[in-house]
Order: C-alpha cells, then sequence, then structure tokens
C-alpha cells in the first residue's frame, strides 16, 4: 500500500493506476478503523473499483467548539495495518496545513437537506463536511466514492452536493455495520465506558420499536416518535437529542406515509453522541 500526504503525490499515484486502466474507488474517512469503514471498501470494489484509495483526515472545520475534535480518537498504525490487509492500493494521509493552507477561504454549504436535525444541532457541520469531501474529490478524483447510510443525513448532503455542482463522481452507499448486540459502530463509542456501552444499543431498539409500529399500521409521526421516546425513557440514563420519523427526501417531518420514511436518532449516553437510523421504504 502506497500512502501519500501531499496533493502531487496523490494526484500523480493517481494518474498512474488510471493510466493503466484502474477503475479508482474512493472512500473517505477520518481514521479509527472499524468494519463499517472497511465494508465501505467492498462496497467500493463490488461497484467496480479496481484501485482504492482511502483518506484518513480528522477535519477540524466539521467540528464545533464544544465538539470533540481535540480528542477525537487516533490509531494511525492500526489503521494501516487494517487498509493494508484490506488490500488497498492508496492511503492519503494529510497533514492539515495541506488541506488548509494559511488563507484558504472557501467554504462550500450545501442547502435543503444540510437545514434539519444534524444541521440545527450541530451548526457549521455540514459545511465542514461538504468542503472537505469537495476538496477531497478534487484531490483523488474518483470514478466513485463509498459513503455509508449510518450517517444518512451526510449522504444525502453529498448527494446534493455532487448533483449541483456536476462532481464526476459517482456515489455508492453502504449499509450500517453494527455490533452483535446491533449498536452501530462508530470510532466514538471507544468513548464509551462499560455501564454507559451497555446502555448504547437501546437507540437501535427504539428505532426497531418505531418500525414494527409502522409495520402494525401506526401511521401517523407523533404515535410512532412516542412510541420511540418511551423505549429509550425506560432505559434510564440516556438522553434524546431527536428521535423521530422523517422523509429522507427532505429530512423533515413526512406528509404522509405513502412514501419511503426514515427513523433517525441520536442520543447522549453520558457525554458521548450517538446516532442511527433505519430505513422504511414505502410499504
Ligand atoms: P467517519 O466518521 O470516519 O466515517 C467515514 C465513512 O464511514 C462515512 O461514510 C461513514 O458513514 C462510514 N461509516 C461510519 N460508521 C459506519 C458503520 N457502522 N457502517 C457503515 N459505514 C459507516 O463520516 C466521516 O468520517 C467524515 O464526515 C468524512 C466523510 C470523512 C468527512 O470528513
Amino acid at each position: 500500500m502506497q500512502t501519500t500526504g501531499t496533493i502531487d503525490d496523490t494526484r500523480s499515484a493517481v494518474r498512474h493506476a488510471r493510466m493503466n486502466g484502474a477503475v479508482v474507488g474512493f472512500v473517505p474517512t477520518m481514521g479509527f478503523l472499524h468494519e463499517g469503514h472497511l465494508s465501505l471498501i467492498a462496497v467500493a470494489r463490488e461497484a467496480g473499483a479496481t484501485f482504492v484509495v482511502v483518506s484518513i483526515f480528522v477535519n477540524p472545520t466539521q467540528f464545533g467548539p464544544n465538539e470533540d475534535f481535540l480528542r477525537y480518537p487516533r490509531n494511525e498504525e492500526r489503521d494501516r495495518e487494517l487498509l493494508e490487509k484490506a488490500g488497498v492500493d492508496l492511503l492519503f494521509l494529510p497533514p492539515v496545513e495541506v488541506m488548509y493552507p494559511d488563507g484558504a477561504n472557501t467554504t462550500v454549504h450545501v442547502g435543503g437537506v444540510s437545514g434539519p436535525l444534524e444541521g440545527e444541532r450541530r451548526p457549521g457541520h455540514f459545511d465542514g463536511v461538504a468542503t472537505v469531501v469537495a476538496k477531497l474529490f478534487h484531490i483523488v478524483l474518483p470514478d466513485l466514492a463509498a459513503f455509508g447510510r449510518k450517517d444518512a443525513q451526510q449522504c444525502a448532503v453529498i448527494e446534493q452536493m455532487v448533483r449541483d455542482l456536476d462532481l464526476p463522481v459517482r456515489l455508492v452507499f453502504g449499509e450500517t455495520t453494527r455490533e452483535p448486540d446491533s449498536l452501530a459502530m462508530s470510532s466514538r463509542n471507544s468513548y464509551l465506558s462499560e455501564a454507559e456501552r451497555a446502555k448504547a444499543p437501546v437507540l437501535h431498539r427504539a428505532l426497531c420499536a418505531g418500525e414494527e409500529a409502522i409495520a402494525r399500521g401506526i401511521h401517523e409521526v407523533a404515535g410512532v416518535e412516542t412510541l420511540m421516546h418511551r423505549v429509550v425513557a425506560e432505559e434510564g440514563g440516556v438522553e434524546i437529542d431527536y428521535l423521530v420519523v422523517i422523509d429522507p427526501k427532505t429530512f423533515e417531518a413526512p406528509e404522509d406515509f405513502e412514501r419511503d420514511l426514515l427513523l433517525a436518532g441520536a442520543v447522549r449516553v453520558g457525554r458521548t453522541r450517538l446516532i442511527d437510523n433505519i430505513r422504511v421504504p414505502r410499504r
């Protein structure tokens, strides 16, 4: 596996692969890799990638002032081993000055889908995500890029950006990889104490209860949301940030249930914020 840290070296490695006929797949990450990240490498390959690029960059601009940028978990050596084992061709590991040199002063703002939920609670977060992903796309110039549905709103924001800016990249999405007890894998799970870790699966349990309620014929937002809230309240010690039924096209409440729906939640277990979601296709 080749590793690059500059834009020129990255472009030249990708150019070389493409000259040899490669289809370039890209998986952007913030590192501290787990099976969820690795599953996206497989998704990129299944979509046709023959040369896989992974980036690891803990992007400062997507963290709020009171968020966990400084304590975000890092383990470069382990990440490198995992990527090597996964057969990744190129690891792009830029230092912050390469991504944000002095004087950088342009931000990509995606309207609409970036507004509600995460956008409302984490002001500026999706501007940071859209900006860094646009930059990474322009550095790597991939044919296709893979993102995880665990971050459903991030997927929607990037889809909107690619469409609006005519970026020449095909997006592919991977299902959420879970621990045996259904907790969605996340680098942030490493923050959880043993007691907190035992409570964390309640988020997915609540979403599943919502899904079952819809299947049973409760086709009304407040009814489904009350039920999901009750599951979390019964666990105790878990604070709900949001736990909602939304239309995945807008990330706002659905006009009716005669459409695809998304059940999405964010909770705090101690100091750790966890998110998860379940798609409920139109019945
Ligand atoms: P990060 O949280 O490291 O996630 C990198 C990619 O892995 C994202 O596409 C995310 O949705 C996906 N992912 C995370 N957990 C997953 C799981 N349990 N199952 C499947 N996929 C999962 O998301 C980011 O980094 C950043 O915002 C980034 C896009 C790299 C921009 O900085």
